[in-house]
């Protein structure tokens, strides 16, 4: 069946397509070998051969929930140690999915929405205030690294009533730098040799564990204080968790899966958003005509109110499509995985038994000719003008996944994104350093590494 699937011309054996790749970038590389083999290709590494597809006509076959589900694998399934059945990894089939996701959808609600806007606000606050300062000393900001300081403590409070004191650490928290060693583990055990792995990752798998054991401490402590009084939440993440019954079947999740949806929704829920913001900063520094557009629309709609409102931010409709086409670009979670429910054959050409799956590279629809010319490559948020958005087919466009599976947070991270990016743009001017060049880090999601830019403060911002 996989005898139609291109693959890479020099195999070798036990190491597979490895030539020219590189265990830090796997995702870029398979970008690589795509634009060779075209949209449908195998790639064999470590003695396990994967499907990939990208092509914009597969991946809408895929997007078909009657005939496809989620399949959890390859970085996903390793993070199983961590979050087992939460809600990122858990299997289709296990019943904590269904549970956690009807406990939770209603904290992602409109009304729940709206709560969290000035928590949103208070958080998105301490970053200006730590750039006001860097600016005034003529210094460069650190995006990535601020992003990260921003996001993490928007999720925290918003959704667990918790501060970790980001912005008053000059080193990353400790939180945020065990999470960086678990993702990057993950990633890493997809691309060691299986007989070799237990050598060459032992050292690595101590690390793995002691990393482990403190997200495990983290939330144990942040779930300790809110049973006991000393956090209060007035019905955010957290507090559904505890104290949310199922609708229907009026059951509750387990201590247990409470400690793997805070883990889960705490990394899901800002390291994907800070990868989004720092490349969106990146774009914008770099097309200051871009920059000028998105200023001008926050000017006009925010006036000078010194805090916009919650269906202010909304009404950034160019804001947002700067933010699409750098999701277009960069989708920070750039790719997961279709699984046959039966056996089907995929677009009506390459056969697939029950259970079978491919790999779907996001980064490369978002960039297939076919759907979006051949300037893919170009940064233009016009592409999601409602126009052309109209005039392009569907299921073309996917950052935050597809069906049932798809990501619980995007309005979550549509509107934190677009309102920090509407207060950056009105609060500063974006000196990019013309020697930079985009590098891109990847540990299951991806990251721009070592972007810093200049600041220059606005005359009088609000
Ligand atoms: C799932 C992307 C922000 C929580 C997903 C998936 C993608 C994604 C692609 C599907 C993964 C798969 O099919 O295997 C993104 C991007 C984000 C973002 C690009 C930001 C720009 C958030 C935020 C939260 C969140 C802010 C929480 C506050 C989740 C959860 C799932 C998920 C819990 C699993 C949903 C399920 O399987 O039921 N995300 N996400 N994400 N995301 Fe996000």
């Amino acid at each position: 069946e996989l005898d139609r699937i291109p693959h890479p011309p020099h195999r070798l054996p036990l190491l597979g397509d490895v030539l020219g790749a590189s265990r830090r970038t796997p995702l870029q590389d398979s970008m690589r070998i795509a634009r060779r083999l075209g949209p449908i290709f195998r790639r064999k590494a470590f003695g396990n051969e994967f499907v990939f597809t990208w092509g914009a006509p597969l991946v809408a076959d895929l997007s078909d929930e009657s005939r496809f589900a989620k399949h959890v694998g390859l970085g996903i399934a390793n993070l199983r140690p961590v979050v087992g059945d939460a809600l990122f990894t858990a299997y289709n089939h296990e019943p904590n999915w269904q549970l956690a996701h009807d406990v939770l959808a209603p904290g992602f609600s409109r009304e729940a929405m709206e709560a969290y806007h000035p928590m949103m606000l208070a958080a998105a606050g301490l970053l200006t205030d730590h750039w006001d300062r860097q600016a005034a000393a003529g210094r460069r900001v650190d995006v990535p690294g601020d992003m990260t300081k921003l996001t993490l403590e928007t999720i925290a409070r918003t959704g667990f009533g918790h501060d970790f004191g980001s912005f008053e650490r000059d080193r990353p928290h400790p939180f945020v730098t065990a999470m960086v060693g678990t993702l990057a583990y993950a990633q890493r055990q997809n691309t060691v040799p299986l007989p070799l792995a237990p050598l060459v990752l032992r050292g690595a798998s101590r690390r793995n564990a002691a990393d482990i054991d403190h997200l495990n401490g983290t939330v144990d402590a942040l779930v300790r204080d809110r049973r006991a009084g000393r956090s209060t939440g007035s019905g955010d993440l957290l507090d559904r968790m505890l104290r949310t019954a199922h609708p229907e079947t009026g059951e509750r999740l387990s201590a247990q899966n409470v400690r793997r949806q805070v883990i889960t929704f705490l990394v899901a829920g800002h390291e994907t958003t800070s990868g989004a913001l720092s490349f969106a900063l990146h774009y914008l520094a770099r097309h200051p005509e871009i920059a000028a557009r998105a200023r001008a629309e926050v000017d006009r709609v925010w006036g000078d109110a010194p805090a916009p409102g919650y269906d202010q931010v909304a009404k950034l409709r160019y804001v947002r499509r700067v933010l699409d086409e750098t999701l277009r670009l960069w989708p920070t979670a750039p790719a997961y995985a279709r699984e046959a429910r039966a056996d089907t054959v995929l677009a009506g050409e390459h056969p697939m038994r029950r259970g079978a799956w491919t790999l779907v590279l996001t980064s490369m629809l978002h960039r297939d000719p076919e759907v979006w010319g051949a300037d893919a490559e170009r940064f233009d948020p016009d592409r999601f003008d409602a126009q052309a958005v109209r005039g392009r087919p569907p299921h073309t466009f996917k950052p935050f996944g597809t069906g049932a599976r798809a990501c619980i947070g995007r309005q979550f991270a549509l509107h934190e994104a677009t309102l920090v990016l509407g207060l950056l743009l009105r609060r500063y001017d974006l000196r990019a350093d013309p020697a930079y060049r985009l590098r891109v880090a990847e540990r299951l999601t991806l990251m721009p590494v070592g972007l810093r830019l200049g600041l220059d403060g606005r005359t009088a911002p609000p």
